[in-house]
């Protein structure tokens, strides 16, 4: 596992920011009648505005700047040109490279009015990561992290974890040791020290765990099509309390002027 100095740490929070920005960005534009394809521009213009480059784009050959993943979609959804309608929940996943480090965050959106039960989906997701992003400190192992997601979603709300997808480290590469499951057992998996920074990303279905990848060979769906909903926040392990890189406050606050949003939960 590669450990970061704090100056690194230091330039992977603006990486960090700079999803954050966009994502709230996102907040403020997105309503019934605009396509993931807009919001995929934007995005691009955002991240590109800012001297830095989406670090999607050609990954792996994925064809996009942004994921957009909306109701039954959990993660790898293409931007396309159907235009989001009142109740769906979109959820925009985003990667930037800012001189040569990597952020990489996530926000679901709820678009218009929803069932409580999905509210609630939303809500428990959100927490969840929160209880993970807790136990990300010195001497603590990654199963501490899975087991405090798993714990609030499936045990205690009864969702389903999505298995096949999992948190990540993240720096030079958007992908590095060690990988963080949403599910597995305390005192599991490998020991964390400072300056260790994890993508953390809960990925919680309404329904069955279960899912399957789409014939685009990227798109991944929940088996019984019911709603996912996924966040993803960069964070950096610390002896005490983790460091958050990313920030939601942005994207929280934006999301309250748009009258689109659902009312309820905002
Ligand atoms: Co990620």
């Amino acid at each position: 596992m590669i450990y970061k100095t704090e100056a690194e740490v230091a330039l992977m929070k603006e990486a960090a920011l700079l999803v954050s920005k966009a994502l709230a960005t996102v907040a403020g534009f997105i309503k019934p009648g605009v396509t993931t394809l807009q919001i995929d521009k934007l995005c691009e213009t955002v991240v590109k505005d800012h001297g830095a480059v989406p670090s999607f784009f050609n990954y792996r050959g994925y064809p996009f700047n942004i994921c957009a993943s909306v109701n039954d979609v959990v993660v790898h959804g293409f931007p396309n040109e159907t235009p989001i309608k009142n109740g769906d929940i979109v959820s925009i996943d985003l990667g930037v490279i800012l001189n040569g480090w990597h952020g990489d965050h996530a926000y679901s959106f709820i678009v218009g009015e929803v069932a409580p039960e999905i509210l609630n989906l939303v809500k428990v997701t959100k927490e969840s990561l929160y209880k993970g992003i807790e136990k990300a400190t010195v001497n603590n192992r990654i199963g501490d992290i899975s087991y405090a997601i798993q714990e609030h979603t499936e045990f205690k709300n009864g969702y389903g974890v999505v298995r096949e997808l999992v948190g990540h480290g993240l720096g030079r590469n958007l992908h590095e040791d060690p990988q963080v499951p949403n599910y597995g057992k305390r005192g599991n998996g490998p020991k964390m020290k400072e300056n260790l920074v994890l993508a953390i990303e809960p990925m919680i279905n309404l329904g069955t765990h279960k899912v399957y990848t789409d014939d685009d060979g990227w798109t991944v769906k929940t088996q019984d099509g019911k709603v996912s909903v996924h966040f993803e926040h960069d964070i950096c392990v610390k002896r005490n309390e983790a460091l958050i890189l990313s920030d939601f406050s942005i994207i929280e606050a934006a999301e309250k002027l748009n009258t689109n949003l659902n009312s309820s939960y905002y």
